[in-house]
């Protein structure tokens, strides 16, 4: 009896101190205050906190955060628009289980207006899951902060019908998309202007059955979990490129209107992009505002439509107006002839089958008209009353050419009409290309650095690639193959390392034993191996090529080739062009002859700026010439037509490893 009560007493005892050391619980009546850095409730584990986050020297805000992530990662905040002195100011839970933010000079700036009558033992508890939580009698939540998100869902946190995601920047403000469910029950991306709110994600212009959404399930729910896949009550769904277990995630609707889908690096403590719902950002809507071209320089960037100026250079989504006002007189007004380029949504109406003279015609004399786009071939003619949305694509065939309303004594110069130029500047950075575009506060101009440098570690990791590990990456070609189709069409500069390696994963031995049964669904056989069927744990249907002497990337060294090139270019092979009808082999077969043609004249002593343009435009020119152009002789003697005349894998490891040193002598490339 006696013994049992000291007991009791001992582990009350270090129940009370546990609370007021680590701050694993608050109490009711006690509080966190803003000057004391130690006052942090932390998650169980350690991977998350709640406390004071200072978001400038006198603003703090009540916000919960990854404290294992080396920049401070905030996934909710209380008060986002009023944040608090950074002295003086206190959050309390009281008895009744109302937890109450006060600034220094008593005003409630925030609470989560819970009032119990008969609470309990009320308690605040940081969860694993990075939910906090105020707890009442029986351990009843009476208040959780995942039900009021801000711009970010982590894993098994639910998004429904009364919740909603908002951009917010660095500084907590809000911006103007959002993440929430539409009338219809579906989820998607607005862009919340002054008066409408236009959805921009799933696409508008497609059917419901081409989204393979499901419209008015009014049990609306949505949520990531912890493997990495989400799935909403409409049937959104999508799936993190490292899907599996044990990876800390979190998905952002970031301040550039996109959602994105983050791991942590545990070792480095940074984040990298799984999943995008716009892998081409330019996309976004109302990036550049009206009369605005986004453009990629490679990196994305607002442009003006000739004839136009920017309203506020501090603030992309203004846009651009007018230099001269635009008249209503035919007789005043001609049009500037911009390719590739195309306004998005405001069609006044749609003609097909129609010359462009008739297409002119139509927008010269309609007052309202501002310009026009017009489809070569297909003779679409869609005039619009607003330009907004403002894109230009590269490539030939994704876009019409659009025309646009402008005064008739302007004159447009060449060097005036936006292009994008996804392989980096083609021209030097001289005054006149650089003033020509404002780069805008797009996400990732903020992210270079660290994805270049993502780049470096990649490339030096290639070099110490041995054979044994060869099988991997060709395996990491078919998976990429399989995806080609829903990934086709993004834009190379963009879609990120960070992408493109998690695209490559390395499978154990183990692993793929297991997912092709014991290599028991013979697909083919080839002289190199036979290739067996395989569903990977994410019910991925894949095609494993066992090696039959890996000693001899005798092997089909074509994949590797393949890969390496891709990594030199900075971009998957089935995006280096963007022809939606051409086999992607038909594609590598033409850049490998051209890369193969122009290193014959290289050898000349001519200029090598192609090289320059070919390669990453992220690395800034940062690269070894020499390297590059000896990896980049290794990728076409790999892809080489005739077998016999690709290298073995012997001289493929020889020469990744000389190239690593190659800076001093001229590296001979011996082919077999
Ligand atoms: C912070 O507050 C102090 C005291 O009110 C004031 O003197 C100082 O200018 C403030 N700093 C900023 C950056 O607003
Ligand atoms: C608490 O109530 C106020 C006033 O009705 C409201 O503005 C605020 O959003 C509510 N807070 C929460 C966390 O629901
Ligand atoms: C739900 O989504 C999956 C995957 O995107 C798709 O295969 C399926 O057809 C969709 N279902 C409906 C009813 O659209
Ligand atoms: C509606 O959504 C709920 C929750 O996700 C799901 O369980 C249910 O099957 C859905 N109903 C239909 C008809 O799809
Ligand atoms: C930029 O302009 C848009 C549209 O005029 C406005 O909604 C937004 O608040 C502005 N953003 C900033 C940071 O000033
Ligand atoms: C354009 O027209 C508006 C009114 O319609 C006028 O206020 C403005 O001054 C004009 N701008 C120029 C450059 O003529």
């Amino acid at each position: 009896m006696d013994a049992c009560s000291a007991c009791i007493l001992l582990l009350t005892l270090i129940h009370v101190l546990s609370i007021v050391s680590a701050h694993d619980f608050l109490s009711a009546g006690s509080s966190l205050s803003v000057e004391h850095s130690s006052d942090v409730l932390h998650s169980a584990d350690g991977t998350f906190a709640c406390g004071f986050y200072s978001i400038s020297p006198n603003a703090s805000t009540f916000s919960i955060w990854f404290s294992r992530s080396s920049e401070r990662t905030i996934v909710w905040s209380a008060n986002p628009l009023h944040p608090v002195y950074t002295w003086g100011s206190k959050v309390k839970l009281d008895v009744d289980g109302s937890m109450v933010l006060k600034d220094y000079n008593g005003q409630i700036v925030w609470s989560n207006n819970v009032s119990a009558s008969d609470a309990g033992h009320v308690q605040a508890q940081l969860l694993g899951n990075g939910n906090l939580i105020v707890k009442g009698k029986g351990g009843a939540i009476l208040w959780q902060s995942f039900d009021s998100p801000t711009d970010t869902l982590l894993p098994t946190q639910r998004i429904t019908a009364p919740t909603k995601l908002v951009s917010t920047n660095r500084l907590l403000v809000p911006g103007h998309y959002s993440f929430h469910f539409d009338d219809q029950y579906l989820l998607s991306l607005f862009d919340d202007e002054k008066d409408i709110s236009f959805i921009y994600w799933p696409n508008p212009s497609r059917t419901i059955w081409e989204k393979l959404r499901v419209p008015f399930n009014s049990t609306t729910s949505g949520a990531v979990d912890t493997w990495g896949h989400f799935l909403g009550s409409d049937n959104a769904t999508f799936t993190a490129a490292d899907w599996g277990p044990g990876i800390k995630r979190r998905l952002t609707l970031d301040y550039d209107g996109n959602l994105r889908l983050y791991s942590l690096d545990k070792a480095e403590g940074t984040w990298s992009v799984t999943w995008m719902a716009f892998p081409q950002r330019c996309k976004v809507r109302g990036l550049c505002g009206k009369n605005g071209i986004c453009v990629y320089t490679p990196v994305p960037a607002c442009a003006c439509a000739p004839g136009f100026v920017v309203i506020d250079p501090s603030n992309r989504s203004k846009g651009c107006r007018p230099k001269t006002n635009i008249s209503c007189d035919a007789q005043k007004v001609k049009f500037a002839k911009l390719p590739h380029t195309d306004f998005f949504g405001y069609d006044m109406t749609v003609h097909h089958f129609v010359s462009l003279d008739f297409c002119t015609k139509k927008c010269l004399h309609d007052c309202n008209c501002k310009g026009f786009a017009y489809w070569e071939g297909t003779g679409d003619c869609y005039p619009k009353s607003v330009l907004l949305g403002g894109v230009t694509l590269h490539n030939l065939g994704s876009t019409g050419t659009m025309y646009i309303k402008i005064p008739k004594g302007l004159e447009v110069l060449e060097a005036s009409i936006p292009q994008s130029q996804p392989f980096g500047p083609k021209y030097g950075p001289d005054c006149s290309t650089t003033n020509k575009y404002f780069i805008a506060d797009f996400l990732d101009t903020l992210k270079r650095d660290q994805s270049e440098s993502k780049y470096l570690y990649f490339y030096g990791f290639l070099s110490a690639i041995f054979l044994a590990e060869l099988m991997f990456v060709v395996l990491g070609w078919f998976i990429l193959r399989r995806e080609r189709r829903e990934l086709r069409g993004v834009w190379p500069a963009e879609a990120g390392y960070e992408m493109i390696t998690n695209h490559f994963r390395r499978y154990t031995y183990r692993e793929l034993v297991s997912a092709t049964k014991k290599f028991k669904d013979e697909l083919g056989r080839g002289a190199s191996g036979i290739v067996y069927k395989g569903v990977l744990k994410d019910n991925r249907a894949v095609a494993v090529k066992k090696l039959v002497e890996i000693n001899q990337a005798k092997v089909d060294v074509y994949s590797f080739g393949v890969v390496l090139l891709e990594l030199l270019n900075g971009a998957r092979a089935s995006d280096m062009e963007n022809n939606e009808d051409e086999e992607v082999e038909m594609v590598l077969g033409r850049i490998s002859r051209m890369v193969k043609e122009k290193l014959k004249l290289d050898g000349n002593g001519s200029e090598q700026s192609w090289i320059a343009d070919f390669v990453d435009a992220r690395l800034n020119g940062q690269f070894d010439n020499l390297q590059a152009r000896t990896m980049m002789r290794l990728a076409v003697s790999c892809m080489e037509e005739d077998r016999d005349r690709r290298p073995t894998m012997e001289n493929v490891a020889q020469m990744l490893v000389s190239v690593d040193d190659v800076s001093s002598a001229n590296v001979t490339v011996g082919v077999a």
